[in-house]
């Protein structure tokens, strides 16, 4: 049986007063319970969202759980703020300050830790894709990323193709098909048919409600990672319903 879909929000920096306004609508209008939703939004803003019936998760964490890291916060600090799930390795954080495999597979560990679920993000960039490393460039993040400890319950993957991200590009209904096929493929080889057939897989990159139901409709494909649609409740929501 496939997973319950999953359709989360990547608010990223953004998240004052409008996009309050996004939460409070989606939460005044009794989200369908057929499918689960996330909302990401930048970590001064976790406490005040939490608890108030959609499952609120932070976009970073450290690997350690105290100590002399200005600027960082633990996944300890997520879950104590009332986090359920942390959003790690996406490409913005690994182009931006550096992240790699290796620290991803430490902060993923740090989210198990807290009792987070992960939210694990790869995806090749134009160049890997020009020149034929798709496949293996997802391979190698998966390999690098994902600590052995992975289960259905504690690891969702969101592929995110660096070149769909905010561009309003993504790539056709096959080739987002052949990536989640192989991911799915490449799980079970490492974690066993029981494990890999519930870890989540959602598509992220340029998900608007024009395209939410055909890209819902691919196999292996069991939700969203949304970043732009989900500052707005309207498209937030017709994405969700979609669902
Ligand atoms: O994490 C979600 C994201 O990177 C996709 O962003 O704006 O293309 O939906 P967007």
């Amino acid at each position: 049986m496939a997973p319950r879909k999953l359709i989360a929000g990547n608010w990223k920096m953004h998240g004052r007063a409008s996009s309050l306004a996004v939460l409070e609508t989606l939460v005044d209008k009794h989200l369908d319970p057929a499918c689960d939703v996330l909302v990401c939004p930048p970590a001064t803003l976790i406490a005040r969202l939490a608890g108030r019936g959609v499952d609120i998760g932070g976009q970073d964490c450290h690997w350690e759980e105290l100590g002399a890291h200005t600027g960082d916060i633990a996944a300890e600090m997520l879950a104590d703020a009332g986090a359920k799930a942390v959003i790690l390795g996406h490409s913005e954080r690994r182009a931006d300050h550096g992240e790699t495999d290796a620290m991803v597979a430490r902060k993923t560990l740090a989210a198990w830790r807290a009792g987070l679920v992960a939210v694990v993000c790869v995806g090749e960039t134009e160049a890997e894709r020009d020149a034929g490393q798709t496949l293996a460039s997802i391979a190698a993040q998966l390999a690098g990323s994902i600590p052995e400890e992975a289960t259905a319950e504690n690891l969702v993957i969101a592929y995110e193709p660096v070149w769909a991200i905010g561009t309003g590009r993504t790539p056709t209904l096959a080739q987002i098909g052949e990536v989640h096929d192989f991911i799915r493929e490449s799980l079970e080889t490492r974690f066993g048919n029981g494990a890999a057939r519930g870890i989540r897989l959602l598509y992220g990159g340029s998900v608007k409600p024009g395209n939410a139901a055909e890209i819902f409709g691919v196999d292996n494909v069991d939700g969203a990672l949304v970043g732009g649609a989900s500052l707005k409740a309207e498209d937030f929501g017709a994405i969700i319903a979609a669902a």
